[in-house]
């Protein structure tokens, strides 16, 4: 026997695409009803807490992979949160660094860390959904994003956007978790804390190449950071993208 099927109503079906259009519409505004305080206090603890011995390695990874320490110009890391990749990031460039996140309340907690570690002017928080970043093309050398991308409705249009506002010439680091040199015991406590929402690290790299191919963007890696002998600690996926500077020229 078949279960009983019962056909929605019409009302319902129009309620239910319009809370699907309204999950993936960026936000332009501030909503303190989804993005709320407590959230952002949370965060904050964890990062203060289990999540500290990952920021400055992961600086040290980003800054030497990308040849960072000298350049000048802006820096995003796109949902920042309470800032403390950003922290680590201003110490070790010369880069002006923006915390761009979707929760306005971590700005007070992020300039107040900002100030308490010697680095007031260095850095600024802008609300941004990645969906729809703020931001003029070109205007970013650097894009950088740590655990937010699982948060993003949108991975099109949130790539999208990445590409359009990073220079030519400038590079993206978004992905979610470790940076490949944390040492595995150190990982292992991380990791035994949570790690985010689910996800199958293969399954996020399909995800990633069949997004990047629908918007065009080809100049890019992808990696998972699979170090000896920490199998069965998650190290996470990342995705690297460089945009093309036309001016550059070529060695023959
Ligand atoms: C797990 S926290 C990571 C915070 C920080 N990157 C870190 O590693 O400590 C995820 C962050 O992404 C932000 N976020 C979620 N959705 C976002 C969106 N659509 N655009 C920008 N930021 C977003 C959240 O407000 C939060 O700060």
């Amino acid at each position: 026997m078949h279960p009983k099927l019962s056909i929605p109503s019409a009302g319902v079906v129009l309620a239910i695409v319009a809370l699907a259009a309204m999950a993936a519409e960026p936000l332009r505004f501030p909503d303190s009803e989804r993005y709320t305080r407590e959230a952002a206090l949370r965060m904050a603890r964890a990062a203060e807490g289990r999540l500290a011995p990952v920021y400055a390695p992961l600086a040290e990874q980003i800054v030497e992979d990308f040849g960072l320490r000298e350049v000048e110009g802006i820096g995003i890391d796109l949902g920042s949160g309470p800032g403390d990749l950003v922290v680590e990031l201003c110490r070790r460039t010369r880069l002006h660094w923006v915390n761009a996140d979707i929760n306005p309340h971590f700005f007070p907690i992020f300039l107040e860390k900002i100030e308490r570690a010697g680095l007031a002017g260095r850095a600024s928080a802008v609300f941004a959904d990645a969906q729809a970043l703020p931001f003029r093309d070109g205007w970013a050398r650097v894009i950088v994003s740590r655990g937010s991308i699982p948060f993003w409705d949108d991975w099109k249009l949130a790539l999208g956007e990445i590409h359009r506002v990073l220079a030519p010439g400038g590079v993206a680091f978004i992905g979610r978790g470790l940076p490949r040199d944390l040492p595995i015991e150190v990982a292992r406590k991380v990791r035994e804390g949570g790690s985010g929402p689910p996800y199958e690290p293969e399954e996020m790299e399909r995800k990633l190449r069949a997004v990047l191919g629908e918007i065009g963007v080809r100049d890019y890696r992808i990696h998972r950071p699979r170090p000896a002998g920490g199998e069965g600690i998650r190290f996470g996926v990342w995705l690297e993208i460089h945009k093309a500077d036309p001016t550059e020229v070529k060695d023959p």
